[in-house]
């Protein structure tokens, strides 16, 4: 049979050792055995409250955190067992959306250099003439200006400046996204048109797209599937449907009970 699942993580682990004397060690276990799995082209997901792992996750499944045990498969490829020579060609196909695009934006560099280097480590340009075109092609479909290349990120708002950062993600065509609570830094009109432009990219590119966030309004309106995260564990995956309308576990019934109301309309 042949699998449609992009990313599978069975029994994650990843803890972090506090303290250096045995009598003061603290171990915490910031993701404690989660499976889950995220088909090719699907949105799931992660939610739970603040600490519960969900950027763990995240950051476990790009590396940037070691795991402690467990395994996550991407596209049939042992992620965390691969030499970082190999990780670092299949890093083009997982690419993650920071809360802050600062993060992502060297704010001493222009746009155009920020968005070139992605393309030339990865080989997909031939020459300058070629970088350009593809970011001003880039640029046009996040919303911005061709000429903005020119400028620097403290030139723009920081709609704009995530507008830019996805830019960056998206030029790569990834086959997998983790956005961590990508539009949570934003206004909430911002947060909107920002929410619609990382849904419409995803579909347009058919991209799968881990969506981590604490904000259930917005999960809502851009997930196929849901986790419930926990103190380090999935405690509840269901559909958006399943989920928000027949919630199973007391926690995801408890985080709903605390959500506040969304205006209607603003998710549109
Ligand atoms: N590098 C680290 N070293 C030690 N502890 C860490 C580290 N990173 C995260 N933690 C701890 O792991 C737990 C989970 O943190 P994490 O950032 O994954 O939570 P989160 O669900 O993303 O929270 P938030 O919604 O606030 O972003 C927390 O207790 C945190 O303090
Ligand atoms: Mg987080």
């Amino acid at each position: 049979m042949i699998s449609n699942s992009l990313l599978e993580v069975r029994n994650l682990h990843t803890h972090f050792t506090l303290g250096g004397w045995l009598d003061t060690k603290q171990v915490i276990r910031a993701v404690n055995g989660i499976t889950f799995h995220i088909n090719r082209g699907e949105v799931l997901s992660l939610v739970g409250e603040s600490g519960c792992g969900k950027s763990t996750v995240g950051r476990t499944l790009t590396r940037l955190e070691n795991a402690t045990s467990g395994q996550v498969i991407f596209d049939g490829k042992d992620v965390l067992q691969m030499p970082a020579s190999e990780f670092r060609i299949l890093r083009r196909d997982i690419q993650m959306i920071f809360q802050d695009p600062y993060a992502s934006l060297n704010p001493r560099l222009k746009i155009v250099t920020t968005l070139s280097e992605p393309l030339f480590c990865h080989k997909l340009v031939r020459s300058r003439s070629d970088a350009r075109e593809k970011i001003a092609d880039i640029l046009e479909r996040v919303g911005m200006d061709r000429n903005d290349m020119h400028r620097y990120p403290h030139e723009f708002s920081g709609g704009q400046r995530q507008r830019i950062a996805i830019a960056r993600v998206m030029i790569l065509a990834p086959r997998l996204v983790i956005a961590d609570e990508a539009v949570s830094a934003l206004d909430v009109s911002i947060q909107a048109q920002v929410l619609n432009l990382i849904k419409k990219l995803q579909q347009e590119n058919g991209m799968a797209l881990l969506f981590i966030s604490h904000d259930l309004g917005v999960v809502r309106h851009i997930s196929d599937r849901v986790a419930v995260m926990y103190q380090g564990n999935i405690v509840e995956t269901g559909t958006k449907h399943q989920i928000f309308d027949e919630p199973n576990h007391s926690y995801t019934k408890l985080l709903l009970g605390s959500i506040p109301r969304i205006p209607m309309g603003i998710y549109s």
